[in-house]
């Protein structure tokens, strides 16, 4: 697939049939990841794969409770950018997704190595995130390219020291994500964005 051609029609895709993912795309779809680049070539990620239907349950229960947490506490309101269709749209995706991510085959955690101290400084955790979220893209991309479906997803992060210990992480490693993976319900489309114009700041921030 075209590079550019994957990187527009790149879009979350929550809603994942359970089918099984063989372990060897999962196995690609990671080595994509891998060849990001990262501070200092440190490559100091580690892609935690959870297909155990028991490990995927109990995550998927914390994951429920972060959604309903989330859909009951966000601005109810479209963002400026967004049409009321789009917003309950997104908003439905999340609910299904929060009510089934359990069921989804794969759930991939990027994790980086020795993030921990670095995370409770602002400076340090936007490096080391830099160190971390190139790959997720190449994944995210890569998963596109082979038909999967994938989100990236930080809603975890709210029962965090629990998933943490159910995927054995060591205490000076983080999750920078969960990302479920699966052959998708729905259709591939391109995403929208902004008009680029509006994005860029020639020469300085600008208007
Ligand atoms: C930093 C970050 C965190 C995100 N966290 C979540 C999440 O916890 N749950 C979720 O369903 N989607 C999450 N998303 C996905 C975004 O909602 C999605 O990328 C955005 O709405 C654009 O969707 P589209 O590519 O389908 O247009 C996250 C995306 C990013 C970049």
């Amino acid at each position: 697939m075209d590079v550019f051609q994957a990187m527009v029609e790149m879009r979350a895709m929550r809603r994942l049939k359970p089918d099984p993912v063989p372990a060897d795309l999962i196995r690609e779809v990671i080595t994509y990841a891998t060849h990001a680049p990262s501070g200092s070539n440190s490559q100091g990620w580690r892609f935690v794969v959870v297909t155990d239907p028991a490990k995927r349950a109990a995550i998927g229960e914390y994951y429920r409770q972060a959604v309903d947490n989330y859909l009951a506490t966000m601005n109810t309101a479209p963002l400026p950018h967004q049409t009321r269709d789009e917003w309950e749209r997104l908003c439905a995706a999340v609910r299904w997704q929060g009510d089934h991510v359990g069921e989804a085959p794969v759930l991939i955690f990027p994790c980086l190595k020795g993030a921990r101290r670095g995370l409770e400084h602002a400076t340090a955790s936007r490096a080391l995130a830099a160190s971390v979220y190139p790959a997720v893209e190449n994944l995210l991309l890569a998963c596109r390219a082979k038909g999967l479906g994938a989100t990236l997803t930080t809603l975890h992060f709210g029962h965090e020291a629990a998933i943490d210990e159910l995927l054995g992480l060591p205490a000076d490693a983080a999750t920078f994500a969960m990302i479920p993976v699966g052959y998708p319900m729905g259709n591939f489309g391109p995403t929208r964005r902004l008009p680029v114009e509006t994005v860029i700041g020639w020469d300085g921030w600008g208007e």
